[in-house]
C-alpha cells in the first residue's frame, strides 16, 4: 500500500491528528515544535528528557499517549542526535525510523515536524523530498508470495503529512514519482526467480507501457530467435542452459524533442545465478535470485522519469537471461562471437553478467546512438569486498560524468563511489584464444569486469555501476533497496534542467 503525502501548515499542539511527530536532539535540546509540544503538555517531553526515558539518539523513538493540552491523540518524540553534526544523511536516517515507528502503530494517519529541522545545503523541497522518500521506503512490506492474510481490522498508516513551507511541494511531487520507481524496483527484486524469470520481467515492461500514452512509453521485446539472427552470441550462450529463454527488453519514452538523443540505461536482468557450469557453492546461493538488480534498478529509474514527465528522450535496455547448468550451458573455455564482433574466451561461467551487458551495450549504441549511456548491474563480489554495502561503484572514463553521477547519488542520499578504469589494467583481461578473455585475475575484480564492458562502449559517453552491495539488504530476510534509482532519476531530473 503506498503512502499519500500532502504538505501541511500547523501548529504542533493544535493540529488535529492521530500522531504528530517532532524531533528532540541530544542533550535534551528540543526542536521549536518539541518546545512548542512541551509548553502545551505542561513539560510532558522535557520530564521525560530530564528522567533519561528520552536521550535525543538519531533515530529513537518515544511515544506519548494522550498527553494533555495537545490536540493530537500521540506525540512521537524523535531522536535527532546532536545539533552540530546534523547532516543530509541523518536527516534520512531519522525520518526513517520516524516512520518505522509510525507503521508499527495502529493509526492511519500523522503529521510531522521533522521536515522543519535545518539540514546545512538543503532547501525545504529537499527535506520533504527526502522526509517522504523514507517513509514510503519504511512502509514497504513484501506481501506477493504469502498466503493471503486476513485483514486485522487495524487501521494502518495510509496518509502522511509534512508541515513545511508551500514552495516545498515540488520536493512532495518529486518524492512521489521517486518512490514509485523504487517500490516498482523493490518489488521486481524481490520476487523469487520461479516467477520472475525473463519473460515476467519483459511482461511487466510491457505492462508499465500499455498503461501510458502509446506515443510518449512504448516496449518491444527482442526473443532468442531474433536475437540469434542479429548475432547476441555471447548473450545467447549464457542462457543456453536455462529453459527460460532469453529476452531483450527495451522500453523507449519519449518525453523531449522528436530529434533529440535519448539517454540510455542498461541493466543487468539475470533472474537466477548459479554460476552455471563454473557452479557456485550452496550457501548463500539464494541471494543470487537479486541478480536482475541492475534491471529492476533501470526500469525503476524510467518508471520514475516517466512519472515525473521529464522532458527528456530516454531508452531502457534490459538483457533479461538465467545461468543455469545444463547439457547445453556454455562451458569454460567457449569462444563466443559477441554482437560486436569482438570474440571472447569464456574462463568462468559465472562471471556472465559482463557477457550479456556487452550485446546489450552494443545493441543500444547502434540502435539509439544514445547522448550518454549507462548501466547498472549487481556485476562483482569484488566490489562487495572493496566498498561494502554502503556505496555502489562507478567506473567512467568521463571525468564530468562521473561527477554528475557522484553528485546525484550525494543529492538522493544513494551514494556511489568511484573507481579507475585506467588502461593499466586492461591487460589482465588478454586472452591467447579470442579477443579478451571474461575474467581478469584476482586483483581488482569490479575494475576488471569494468575494463571488459569498456571494450564494447569504444567512442560512447558511457559510465557504468556496480550495485552488487548495495542492491539488497543482507540477510536471510534481506529485502532488495531499489537502488539505484533515486541516483538515477536524480541525474535525469538534473539533465531535464
Ligand atoms: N552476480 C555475481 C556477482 C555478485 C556476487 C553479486 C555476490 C553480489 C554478491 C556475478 O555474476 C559473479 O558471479 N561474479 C563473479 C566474477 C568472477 C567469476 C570473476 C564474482 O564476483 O565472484
Ligand atoms: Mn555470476
Ligand atoms: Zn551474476
Amino acid at each position: 500500500m503506498t503512502l499519500q503525502f500532502s504538505l501541511v501548515s500547523a501548529a504542533p499542539e493544535t493540529v488535529d491528528t492521530p500522531c504528530v511527530v517532532v524531533g528532540v536532539y541530544e542533550n535534551g535540546l528540543l526542536t521549536s515544535a518539541a518546545a512548542r509540544v512541551d509548553s502545551a503538555a505542561d513539560g510532558a517531553i522535557k520530564r521525560q528528557v530530564e528522567s533519561g526515558d528520552i536521550n535525543g539518539k538519531a533515530g529513537s523513538s518515544t511515544l506519548l499517549f494522550a498527553p494533555q493540552g495537545v490536540q493530537a491523540k500521540r506525540v512521537l518524540v524523535i531522536g535527532l542526535g546532536g545539533q552540530k553534526g546534523f547532516d543530509a544523511a541523518r536527516f534520512q536516517k531519522v525520518n526513517l525510523e520516524a516512520s518505522r515507528a509510525l507503521t508499527r502503530l495502529p493509526i492511519d494517519g500523522a503529521v510531522s515536524f521533522l521536515a522543519e529541522a535545518d539540514v546545512p545545503g538543503h532547501d525545504a523541497a529537499w527535506r520533504v523530498r527526502t522526509a517522504a522518500l523514507a517513509a514510503d521506503y519504511a512502509a514497504y512490506r513484501y506481501t506477493a508470495t504469502f498466503k493471503p492474510r486476513e485483514k486485522s481490522g487495524q487501521p494502518e498508516l495510509r496518509s502522511l503529512g509534512f508541515v513545511a513551507d508551500a514552495h516545498a511541494q515540488v520536493g512532495l511531487d518529486q518524492a512521489v514519482a521517486m518512490a514509485e520507481g523504487v517500490r516498482f524496483a523493490r518489488e521486481l527484486a524481490n520476487l523469487p526467480p520461479n516467477i520472475c524469470n525473463p519473460a515476467y520481467i519483459a511482461e511487466q515492461a510491457a505492462k508499465f507501457a500499455e498503461a501510458h500514452v502509446a506515443n510518449q512509453v512504448s516496449c518491444k521485446v527482442l526473443d532468442h530467435e531474433e536475437m540469434q539472427r542479429l548475432g547476441f552470441g555471447s548473450l545467447l550462450a549464457v542462457g543456453r542452459g536455462s529453459a527460460n529463454k532469453p529476452k531483450l527488453v527495451v522500453l523507449e519514452y519519449k518525453g523531449g524533442a522528436a530529434d533529440e538523443k535519448p539517454y540510455a540505461l542498461v541493466g543487468k536482468g539475470i533472474t537466477f545465478d548459479t554460476g552455471g557450469i563454473s557452479l557456485k557453492p550452496g550457501p548463500g546461493m539464494e541471494e543470487m535470485k537479486f541478480d536482475m538488480g541492475g534491471a529492476a534498478g533501470v526500469l525503476g529509474a524510467f518508471v520514475s522519469a516517466v512519472k515525473l514527465g521529464l522532458k527528456i528522450n530516454l531508452v531502457c535496455v534490459v538483457p533479461a537471461v538465467e545461468n543455469m547448468p545444463d547439457g547445453d550451458s556454455y562451458r569454460p573455455s567457449d569462444v563466443l562471437t559477441s554482437l560486436s564482433g569482438l570474440t571472447i574466451e569464456v574462463l568462468n561461467t559465472d562471471a556472465e553478467g559482463r557477457l550479456i551487458l556487452c550485446d546489450a551495450l552494443t545493441y543500444t549504441a547502434q540502435t539509439f546512438q544514445p547522448k550518454v549511456l549507462i548501466d547498472a548491474a549487481t556485476l562483482t563480489g569484488a566490489c562487495v569486498i572493496a566498498l561494502g554495502k554502503h556505496a555502489s561503484g562507478l567506473m567512467s572514463k568521463h571525468d564530468d560524468l562521473a561527477e554528475e553521477l557522484l553528485r546525484a547519488g550525494e543529492l538522493s542520499l544513494d551514494r556511489a563511489w568511484r573507481l579507475p578504469l585506467w588502461d593499466d589494467y586492461q591487460v589482465q583481461l588478454d586472452s591467447g584464444f579470442a579477443d579478451v578473455a571474461n575474467i581478469g585475475g584476482k586483483n581488482a575484480g569490479a575494475i576488471t569486469a569494468g575494463c571488459f564492458l569498456s571494450r564494447f562502449t569504444e567512442g560512447q559517453r558511457w559510465a557504468h555501476l556496480d550495485i552488487a552491495g548495495t542492491a539488497w539488504d543482507e540477510g536471510r530476510k534481506g529485502l532488495a533497496t531499489g537502488r539505484p534509482v533515486s541516483l538515477l532519476a536524480q541525474w535525469l531530473i538534473d539533465r531535464a534542467g
